[in-house]
């Protein structure tokens, strides 16, 4: 069943107007919620924006993105923050991203067992969109996130075969 939606699931970019169900929307984030992370530290805080103005506000901010339009038409927008602060670092490498990098990836693998669509944006103006939602500066938007239900699903962009990917006892 994992293996299913792994292969199945695809950045959807276009959405239909049904809205999302509150309880699917509930276990979307419950999936976000239970995802590991550094020291057990959750640096993660989810903001759920269905304010349309606030909506158009974000997607105006991603001119050129080719998600732009979806994040008005989606019904739900998730916007993925984190605390450095609440996560480690080291050998230079900040574990934050890690942190909210599987909790999001959860929280789009329990969308698409629920039937929603989401597509990772990470092309993104942090610094625009910090000052929209009003999001304190310590506290990094890292991503976010169209939910709906897909209008369009694409075909399977190509992914490297494993004898390119993995290699065996050194590198
Ligand atoms: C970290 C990250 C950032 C991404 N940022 C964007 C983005 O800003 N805009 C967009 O349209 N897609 C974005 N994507 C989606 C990728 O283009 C997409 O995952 C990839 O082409 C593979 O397609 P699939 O998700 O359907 O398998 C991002 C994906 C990841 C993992």
């Amino acid at each position: 069943m994992a293996m299913r939606i792994f292969a199945e699931r695809r950045s959807i970019r276009r959405y239909g107007d049904r809205p999302v169900e509150e309880e699917k929307l509930s276990e979307v984030l419950e999936a976000a919620r239970l995802a590991p992370s550094w020291a057990n530290m959750q640096c993660w805080t989810y903001i759920v924006v269905r304010d349309p103005g606030v909506k158009e506000a974000i997607a105006a901010t991603l001119e050129g993105n080719p998600i732009q339009k979806a994040v008005t038409s989606a019904p739900v927008l998730i916007v993925a923050c984190a605390d450095p602060e609440k996560s480690g670092n080291v050998n230079g490498q900040p574990y934050y991203m890690l942190d909210i990098g599987i909790s999001m990836q959860q929280l789009m693998l329990e969308a698409w067992n629920q039937g929603l669509g989401t597509c990772w944006v990470g092309w993104i103006k942090e610094d625009e969109i910090r000052s929209i939602l009003g999001v304190p500066q310590n506290i990094r938007v890292v991503a976010l996130t169209p939910l709906g239900y897909p209008a369009v699903l694409p075909d399977a962009p190509p992914r490297k075969p494993l004898e390119e990917i993995v290699r065996h006892d050194r590198w």
